[in-house]
This record gives structure tokens, sequence and C-alpha cells, in this order.
């Protein structure tokens, strides 16, 4: 399948797993790669050190062509060159207006791709000058950019933005979404979700355990509850027992929380981690997993097995091709 996207990003089918932030790693980015569609890696907190580390760990495991994604609610000029200077071929931003960063990721030589959640952003993306716009639903885990599901999300910012290639983003975890994302007008998908039942992703097993069980009504879309780090930055994640506690309190605001400050979890990497705090349960997490922030989107439902990430890959490659064999006989 050769989609705008394809040859925009030079891979071969129109999947791109997309970043997670404390969830990716090299070898999961790099599997992603391998299989043909775009790995992508989540350094946008990361030091100079660790930054160059894993991209040179994932250049390591892949020749082709995978991604980095920073968030601009950060700055990230410093991330930026060191990216550019390792070589790594394609950038993706979040969040905030990417405009001040666009020209100078172009002009050492990477493709750029940014996430919005509306039309109307994703036109001032286009008039910044990146190349691929990924629009989000707000379906999706992790961070959730606008409040427009996928469904009418897609062709109202393919409509906007003209001969721009667009990847479509939330809810979609199998063949029947890339279908229904390139039906849309979309050229591509960016699955998250999925990829956490990828044998390659670093997650607690207990919340491997968590999405798997979990149905199209087990997840909840928060304004404010998990502090991310920054203001208004909403997100999806399973309900869990220190939402239900605060939703019972009355959705207190920060700092009239149940159980704030609470040390709830420990992990090597991360050391205490406390409630509310926003890290992706990690694999040497020990303590009450099931209370931390387990992101997940509304696509969670179809997810039932963990995978290597290659065959999920090409499960949702093939399904989509036969779906679209099969409605054009
Ligand atoms: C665990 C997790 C972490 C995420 N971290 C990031 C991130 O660091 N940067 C980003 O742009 N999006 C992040 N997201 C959002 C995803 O990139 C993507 O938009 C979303 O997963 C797509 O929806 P889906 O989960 O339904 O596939 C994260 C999502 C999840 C589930």
């Amino acid at each position: 399948m050769n989609t705008a996207v394809c040859e925009r990003l030079e891979i071969e089918v129109p999947i791109v797993q997309a970043p997670m932030a404390g969830a990716v790693g090299p070898r999961l980015a790099a599997a992603v790669s391998n299989a043909g569609g775009l790995g992508t890696l989540a350094l946008w907190r990361m030091d100079d050190e660790n930054l160059r580390r894993q991209v040179r760990e994932t250049r390591s495991l892949t020749s082709k062509p995978f991604a980095v994604n920073l968030n601009m609610e950060l700055p990230q000029e410093e991330r930026l060159e060191a990216c550019l200077e390792e070589g790594v071929p394609v950038i993706s931003f979040f969040w905030r207006d990417p405009s001040p960063l666009v020209s100078r990721a172009k002009a050492g030589g990477a493709v750029v791709m940014h996430t919005v959640g509306n039309a109307k952003d994703a036109r001032l993306a286009v008039d910044c000058g990146v190349d691929i716009i990924v629009a989000q639903g707000w379906e999706a885990g992790g961070h959730v950019r606008g409040t427009v599901a996928t469904m009418p999300l897609i062709p109202a910012v393919v409509d906007a933005v003209g001969e721009m290639p667009v990847i479509a983003a939330g809810g979609i975890a199998d063949g029947r979404g890339l279908a229904a994302a390139l039906t849309l007008g979309a050229s591509g998908v960016w699955i998250g979700t999925r990829f956490l039942a990828s044998e390659e992703v670093a997650i607690h097993p207990e919340y491997q355990q968590r999405l798997l069980a979990a149905t199209e009504n087990d997840t909840t879309y928060l304004d404010d509850l998990f502090d991310v780090g920054w203001p208004n930055a909403p997100h999806r994640v399973l309900r869990n027992s220190t939402v239900a506690n605060w939703e019972a309190a009355g959705r207190p605001p920060s700092g009239k929380r149940p159980g704030e400050g609470e040390v709830i979890a420990t992990a090597k990497s991360v050391g205490e981690i406390v409630r509310y705090s926003s890290g992706t349960p990690r694999p040497d997490a020990v303590g009450d997993i099931e209370a931390l922030s387990m992101w997940a989107g509304q696509g969670v439902a179809m997810v039932h097995k963990v995978q290597p990430a290659a065959e999920i890959v090409r499960e949702i490659n093939e399904g989509a091709r036969a779906i679209l064999r099969r409605l054009a006989e």
C-alpha cells in the first residue's frame, strides 16, 4: 500500500508507531521501522547524552527511517540540534505552535510532522511549513490535544490542508481503522495504544494486563487530573482507583485531591512515585501499579494479546488491504 505518507517518509506501509513517552525505546521503534512502518522515539525530556544514546541505538537496530518526537511545551532547540547532528530523518512536534523550529528542522534535512486536534491548527501548521499533519482525535490515549473525535476530525483537516498528507490518530488499532482512515482522506495512521501490547514496549506487566482486559468503556478523558507538568494538558487514561476516589471526592482541584503527595510506588529508574504523578508505569515499578496513570485510548477494546510489533504492523496492513479489496469488488 503506497500512499502520500509512505512516499514522503520513505516507508513501505502507512503505519506510524505513535510516540509514547516512557513506553517506547529503540527496540520498539526499530521493530516498527524494520517492519516497513515508522517507529518514533519520544525524547522531549531527555538530556543530551541519553537522547544521543537512544538515537544511536535505534540506528544500530534499523537502517530504515524513524522519528523523534519533541513537545513544544518545553524548550526544544538543543534537543532538535542534537537530533539533526545525529541525522534523525523525521521530527514530530506536538502540543504548542511548532513554527519557531520548523525551518531549522527542515534546513537540517528532516521531514517535519506536527500533531493537531482541529482544522484551524492544521492550517497554521501548513503555513509554517510542516510536511505532514497528524490529526489526533480525542479517542486517543495519553495527552489529547483536541476535543473532536477522529471520524469528523479527519475529513475536516483533510479539507483544510489541500494537498498536504494527513495521518489519522486516535482509536485506530486494527485493519478496519486503517481502511477507515484512508477512506476519510488520510494517507496513514498513527497508533499508540495497540503498540502498548507489543513485546518490545517498556511498560509494567500489570498495566499491560489491564489494557488487554479493558473495554471501550474503561478509559476516561480528564482535563487536569494527573500532573503532566504543564497547564491545560487533557489526557486519556484507564479508569482506576485514583480516578474513582477523586470523582467520589467531587473532582477537587490540585492541592485538594485525596491522597495527594502519597508515595504509591517506587521504581529503580525514577525513584518514588507519588499519587497523581504522570509517569507511564515502568517495568521496574513496585507498589500500587493499578493506581498510577495508565494511559490508554478508547481503541483499547481492540487490543487482545501481546504480539511482536512487526506482527502488529503486518496484521493491520493486511487487514486493511483485505477490506479495501473486498469493498472494491
Ligand atoms: C502511553 C502513552 C504515551 C504518550 N506519549 C506521547 C508523547 O510523548 N508525545 C506525543 O506526541 N503523544 C503521546 N501520546 C499520544 C500518542 O502519540 C497518540 O496520539 C495516541 O496514542 C493515538 O491514539 P491511540 O492510543 O488510540 O492509538 C501518548 C499516548 C500513550 C498511550
